[in-house]
């Protein structure tokens, strides 16, 4: 993959400066994901602190340079962890390996969205979940018209990131049922770039995890 020393360092920064109102929304996405855990994208680790329920994390992470900025931090974890070199469209595990599968502001830069979502329904065990936190297209048309105008200049200065996508509609397309929490982030620009909170389980899954 292409990578980027540049956007590791200032991700991280953003990352750190955020986290007093984003740390809350990574405590909800990562404080229940329960069982052997794998975070797809894991970036510079910035969740890492926020795992409470798993015993063991896989945290994988296609690009070196925010690979070594997550490694300084594997130490804040409470639970081992394991770093691989893995992209999202081809993880290197087995089918059924994982309870909780994780994307954190990941589904926005993966290049074939469909690819890893089948990817991670791949490695997640019957009765498993897909737990997400992403910013979105919006469901205003004149902003998600702004949010296509942009994906091109954003994508260059954010690592690939993509601003317009739908990513529970794609969860949903692949079968998924999905619950979420829309939110405008208290950031700078933050109406221009919504938010989603929550989780996906396969319908059968659903039906198993209400028993
Ligand atoms: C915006 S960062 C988010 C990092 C972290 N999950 C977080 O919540 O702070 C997006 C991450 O996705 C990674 N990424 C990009 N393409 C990927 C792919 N195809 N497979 C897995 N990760 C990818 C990037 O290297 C980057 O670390």
């Amino acid at each position: 993959m292409k990578r980027h020393p540049v956007f590791a360092f200032l991700y991280d920064r953003l990352a750190r400066a955020a986290e007093p109102w984003e740390g809350a929304f990574r405590e909800g996405l990562c404080g229940p994901a329960a069982g052997i855990v794998l975070e797809v994208g894991a970036g510079t680790g910035a969740n890492l602190r926020h795992y409470g329920l798993a015993t063991r994390i896989v945290a994988a992470e296609p690009e070196p340079n925010m690979r070594r900025r997550a490694r300084a931090r594997l130490s804040e974890a409470r639970v081992p962890v394991a770093l691989v070199a893995a992209e999202a469209e081809r993880l290197p595990f087995a089918d059924r390996t994982f309870d909780t599968v994780v994307f954190s502001l990941t589904l926005c830069s993966v290049q074939d969205l469909r690819r890893a979502i089948s990817e991670g329904e791949r490695v997640l065990r019957p009765g498993g979940s897909v737990r997400f936190y992403e910013h979105v297209r919006s469901d205003r048309a004149r902003i998600a018209r702004w949010q296509d105008r942009m994906t091109r200049p954003w994508g260059f200065l954010a690592g690939g990131c993509h601003p317009n996508r739908d990513t529970p509609g794609a969860l949903a397309a692949q079968g998924f049922g999905v619950r979420l929490r829309r939110f405008l982030p208290p950031a700078p620009g933050g109406s221009l770039m919504p938010y989603v909170i929550g989780e996906a389980r396969l319908p059968s899954d659903e039906r198993r995890a209400r028993q």
